[in-house]
């Protein structure tokens, strides 16, 4: 387990200038998964919230990746160029290699700018915020954009009613810049991995354990393999535990949050957390019900659509909070930093 301190010896503040997003137009709504699976409209909503999802019908990852960034640099006015590191938030990349980010940059034109992936499931977006964040807060450098994309439907398993119902596409970004004001930005992390629970939550089929084989594909390993209800008691425990912990930490009750940011995977969860944290609906980002679980992709896109609806203001604290497949979790406090 990781805390970061506020730290005194930061020389900036690392603040979410930017936002941007990308979906996919093609609807899969809960009527499309009674017509494939056994299941129903009902069931769906009642145990996950989620009406419908995204599909993205052609390309990988890097497609929506690309066009969340633009959408991102023409709400802020921005070259390309002015990029100095892109990281990527995904477990679902165009191929191993390059990294998405690399292929991001070259569509994007951003000539000076590095950048890699990183692999962090549905915790994905928060661990390449705190990352990003590191290079703005020791003045290295000046823009850096962090993007959790998905396309879920790549390892989803449609004859699977357990999981396919669960997951969509989708591509958000923000531009972290720095300042000198440490009353906003990034104020503190508390980041988990355990990968003593790797085998509730995974695709173990691909990789260099066990390549990629008529084996592995009869045996359906190019997929997630999910045990939804184990993955269900850990991830209630440990996103409800991390945001309280980072509450006390920081002196928070929950009056002084404007929002609580939580991975979207299953609305019950969204809510066993909001309870523990003494936060009321109103005060808590949704859009599960139109995007489902776009694992890295839930958080960016949950600000960006309640930042463009004018529901958050400079001066707002917003807790961040995921749990994902490792396991991984965390939680990350912020003070809304642009009008
Ligand atoms: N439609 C209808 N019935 C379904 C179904 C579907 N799509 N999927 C499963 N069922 C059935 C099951 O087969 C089971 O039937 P049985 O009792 O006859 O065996 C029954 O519904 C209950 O299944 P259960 O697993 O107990 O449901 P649940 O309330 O735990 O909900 C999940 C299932 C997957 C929605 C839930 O466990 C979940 O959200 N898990 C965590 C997901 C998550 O957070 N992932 C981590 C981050 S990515």
């Amino acid at each position: 387990m990781q805390t970061f301190q506020n730290n005194k010896n930061r020389k900036f503040n690392a603040v979410i200038t930017g936002v941007g997003m990308y979906f996919p137009e093609k609807v899969m709504d809960n009527k499309f998964f009674e017509s494939i699976v056994d299941t129903s409209d009902e069931w769906i909503m009642t145990r996950t919230g989620i009406k419908e999802r995204r599909l993205l019908e052609e390309g990988g990852t890097s497609v929506m990746a690309t066009k969340a960034v633009e959408d991102l640099l023409k709400s802020k006015n921005m070259s390309a160029e002015e990029i100095d590191l892109i990281i990527c938030a995904t477990v679902t990349p165009d191929m191993f290699f390059p990294a998405t980010a690399c292929l991001v940059q070259d569509n994007i034109g951003a000539k000076n700018a590095w950048g890699f992936d990183l692999s962090a499931a549905c915790s994905g977006f928060l661990f390449a915020l705190k990352t990003g964040a590191q290079f703005i807060e020791s003045g290295a450098y000046k823009k850096v954009v962090v993007i959790g994309a998905d396309k879920m439907s790549a390892i989803t398993d449609y004859t699977d009613r357990n999981n396919c119902i669960l997951f969509g596409d989708g591509a958000s970004a923000v531009l972290l810049e720095p300042t000198e004001d440490f009353n906003y930005g990034i104020q503190d992390a508390i980041l988990h991995v355990d990968g003593s629970g790797r085998s509730h939550l995974c695709m173990t089929g691909g990789g260099s354990w066990n390549p990629p084989s008529h084996e592995t594909v009869d045996k359906k390993m190019h997929y997630i393999y999910q045990e939804g209800k184990a993955v269900f008691k850990v991830a209630v425990v440990g996103m409800a535990d991390v945001t309280t912990q980072i509450m006390e930490k920081n002196s928070l009750c929950s009056e002084d949050i404007a929002y609580l940011v939580p991975h979207q995977a299953n609305l019950r969860i969204i809510s066993a957390t909001a309870e523990r944290m003494g936060i009321t609906k109103d005060k808590v980002m949704i859009n599960i019900d139109r995007y489902g679980n776009t694992t890295s992709c839930t958080i960016p896109s949950c600000l960006t659509e309640y930042y463009r609806a004018g529901k958050i203001k400079k001066g707002d604290k917003l807790i961040l909070a995921a749990f994902g497949a490792g396991f991984t979790w965390g939680s990350i406090y912020l003070v809304w930093g642009v009008d």
